[in-house]
């Protein structure tokens, strides 16, 4: 397909400062929201070393990132059907050389989706906690970036250490921030308060808020079904904070973006982390 024939992609990584906040979940039960609204969406595992999306949705993988690496796959071959029609491209787990990508992994990946034209809306990316190279570059990447936070004074701190970085490092001021297990509504708005207070302060940047998910015990439930909470418990309090973010997402102007699946390769290209 010639490039001006495709249609926009929007492409967002899901990141955190700390680990276990709820990226994993919070992409493939976003990816799931989108779907429902008859949305092409494919979810890019992008925790190289130490994957698992495929073992919270319980995908049967045969090949994984790895494979595209070594040259034996092409990117199609690789992604798998999810639920409600998801598409998953899943990583590989325990293997270490994966969590820094170097120059030609990242140009193999970036000549894969230049020739992957499966007429996506978007190109969800499930980071690795942490400021690691191939956060950076993955959060440059993206159009849009999402942070992840929950309460915890541990958790705020880090996402306010990876924006800052990510501020500092590639100039990067455009972040949504989601907060994740919260007792209720105020808490969500108070998290966010304070660690945009922060970013105005420090940084002179403004923060957007996404929204909030409460702390539900159905997520680990769905988790040790290895199903999707939007899928096995539709009515859980998480899955409607899901929808509301979902329906938030869907109405950002495009043009409120950094750009388009182009974009997304040229940031490939261009990141040098
Ligand atoms: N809203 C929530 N309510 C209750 N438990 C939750 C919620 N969100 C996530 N969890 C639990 O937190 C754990 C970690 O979630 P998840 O694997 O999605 O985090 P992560 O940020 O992707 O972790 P990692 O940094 O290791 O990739 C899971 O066991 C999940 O059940
Ligand atoms: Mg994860």
């Amino acid at each position: 397909m010639d490039i001006a024939e495709r249609k926009t992609v929007r492409t967002i990584a899901v990141a955190s400062g700390k680990g276990g906040v709820g990226k994993t979940n919070i992409t493939a039960n976003i990816a799931i929201g989108l779907s429902r609204m008859n949305k092409k969406v494919l979810v890019l595992d992008a925790d190289l070393g130490l994957s698992n999306i495929d073992v919270i949705l319980n995908l049967a993988t045969k090949y994984n990132i790895q494979h595209l690496f070594k040259g034996e796959k092409k990117l199609k071959d690789l992604i798998v059907e999810g639920p409600e029609g998801i598409q998953v491209l899943p990583a590989s787990s325990g293997i270490q050389e994966l969590t820094e990508l170097d120059e030609f992994q990242r140009l193999r990946l970036i000549e894969e989706f230049e020739s992957f034209d499966e007429g996506l809306d978007y190109l969800l990316i499930d980071t690795s906690s942490g400021i690691s190279s191939n956060v950076g570059f993955f959060c440059m990447a993206a159009q849009e970036i999402i942070i992840v936070t929950s309460a915890e004074p541990t958790a705020m701190t880090d996402a306010y250490a990876l924006i800052k970085v990510l501020f500092t490092k590639y100039q990067e001021k455009n972040f949504k921030v989601l907060v994740n297990s919260v007792k209720n509504a105020k808490e969500g708005t108070e998290v966010f308060r304070r660690l945009s207070t922060a970013a105005e302060r420090f940084l002179s940047i403004s923060l957007d808020y996404i929204g909030f998910i409460p702390l539900d015990s159905l997520v680990p439930k769905s988790v040790s079904q290895q199903r999707a909470f939007m899928d096995v418990y539709p009515e859980s309090e998480a899955s409607k904070s899901i929808i509301k973010i979902t329906d938030r997402i869907s109405n950002i102007e495009n043009n409120n973006v950094k750009g388009t699946l182009q974009f997304f390769l040229g940031g490939l290209l261009n990141t040098k982390c």
